[in-house]
């Protein structure tokens, strides 16, 4: 199938790459012409383990093309995904659907056959049915061009491998003809025996968020059981494995630390919030707002730790192990790493960050901090350590290894990746999120 995908951010580009993986042709379109140049010659603008091979592949097989035009889209395609953002709306909660918008009625003009059009983005409940209206207006009264919403689940870091094997499809239409036609698309994955949900419009809007809902619920939940096992004794990791070999509450997002993060689990609690108001039921979204200030209050505890082992935090180093908001991934959206740094910065600490991949972005948002190119160098003249992304290369740190590129005798883990008595055996002083000292 002739496919285009509107919006190649982190989840275009990939839905666009993989797209071509399961043998389609693709076009991804982007307003913006610097993303576009990059994409063209399969280079990537942000870090995601295996999309910049998959693209540069299909780029040179010519599966793949990228354009600013709808004009040369619209003609084209027999299906077009949009997989614009929806940020936050400025001071609010609430979803910015503008891009969606703009994005539909662009492809209103331009489509000159029968098409599909499918809704990849995050959006609140009501939307797609409000994007009907306006397509509706604004195309060709003589074509048949329906629309679908079909959520996307994919995580940062596993983006390639979450799209080519998801645990689900979800379709949300109002015709019949609309899931055969996403069936045929996603033909290569449903042999896989994906489970394939068809629904209806709202019912798929509200699947995306509440399970974003849902897990930020299950990080908070932990999380707020950190807070008794910090006061009472306990270790909140055991406590996670404890709840977790139920297989009705699973495993999976019970690691207790710093909280959640990233471009889109905050801000869909918001946004859930936000449109359970707007619908005259703001009391049913009403604990999330508790779910958001125990994940801001295990920033605080990290500063407090901090605080606690340095007495004072002026003229103080401080070595910041991580600023992406979680590990394999260069986003600093909304991370709760670079935010700890920011407060102790702010605190009158001098803070060296190291990340692997996030120093950049992370300089580009607080660039006062003080960034380093490597482990070594932020510890080196550090009075304290604090790991704030579980990143591979600081869960394998051992005391001794540390202690002998520092003389920094103090560290806080804040992901809870490291062995305790390892560190007090070698006579650190060490604290975690969840644990009492
Ligand atoms: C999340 C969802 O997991 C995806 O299913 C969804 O498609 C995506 O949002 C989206 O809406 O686009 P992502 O933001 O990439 O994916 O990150 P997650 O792996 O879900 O982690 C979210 C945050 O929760 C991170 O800050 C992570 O550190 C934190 N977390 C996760 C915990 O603190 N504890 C856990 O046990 C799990």
């Amino acid at each position: 199938m002739r496919i285009s995908v509107i919006g190649t951010g982190y989840l275009g580009a990939t839905h666009a790459a993989c797209l071509a993986e399961m043998g389609h042709e693709v076009i991804g379109l982007d307003v913006d012409p610097l993303k576009i140049e990059s994409l063209a010659v399969g280079e990537l603008p942000f870090y995601e383990p295996d999309l910049e091979e998959l693209i540069a592949r299909h780029v040179a097989s010519g599966r793949l093309r990228f354009t600013t035009s709808y004009e040369e889209v619209g003609p084209w395609a027999d299906v077009h995904f949009i997989a614009v953002g929806t940020p936050q709306r400025g001071g609010e909660g609430a979803a910015d659907t503008s891009f969606v918008e703009a994005a539909i009625s662009s492809l209103a003009r331009t489509i000159t056959r029968d098409a599909l059009i499918v809704g990849k983005s995050t959006v609140p409940v009501g939307t797609a049915r409000r994007l009907q209206d306006i397509l509706t207006r604004e195309q060709d009264p003589t074509l048949e061009i329906g629309l679908a919403w079909n959520p996307e689940f994919l995580r940062e870091g596993f983006a390639v491998k979450d799209t080519l094997a998801p645990d689900r499809i979800v379709l949300g239409v109002d015709a019949d003809h609309h899931a055969e036609t996403l069936t045929a698309v996603y033909a290569a994955t449903v042999e896989q025996d994906v489970p394939v949900l068809v629904t209806d419009f709202e019912t798929a809007e509200l699947i995306k968020q509440a399970a974003n809902a849902f897990l930020a619920t299950k990080v908070s939940f932990i999380n707020a059981l950190s807070e008794l096992t910090e006061a009472a004794g306990g270790d909140i990791r055991v406590l996670a494995e404890g709840l977790g070999l139920d297989p009705r509450i699973g495993r999976s997002f019970l690691r207790a630390g710093l909280g959640f993060g990233g471009g889109c689990l905050p801000k869909d609690v918001r946004a859930l919030q936000a449109r359970a108001s707007e619908l005259g039921q703001e009391r049913s979204m009403r604990f999330l707002s508790d779910v958001e200030d125990v994940n801001l209050r295990r920033r605080e505890r990290a500063v407090f730790l901090a605080t606690s082992m340095l007495g004072e935090l002026r003229s103080k180093r401080i070595a910041a192990l991580g600023a992406a908001f979680k590990p394999n991934s260069d986003d600093v959206r909304d991370s709760p790493a670079l935010d700890v740094a920011v407060r102790l910065f702010n605190a009158g600490a001098d803070v060296a960050v190291y990340d692997p991949k996030a120093n950049d972005n992370a300089a580009r948002r607080f660039p006062r901090l003080h960034y380093v190119e490597s482990l070594d160098e932020a510890v080196a003249e550090a009075d304290l350590i604090l790991v704030l992304t579980e990143w591979e290369e600081f869960a394998r740190l051992t005391p001794r290894a540390l202690g002998s590129v520092t003389t920094a005798r103090k560290i806080v883990d804040a992901r809870n990746v490291l062995s305790v008595r390892e560190w007090i055996a070698e006579g650190w002083d060490f604290a975690a999120l969840g644990r009492k000292y």
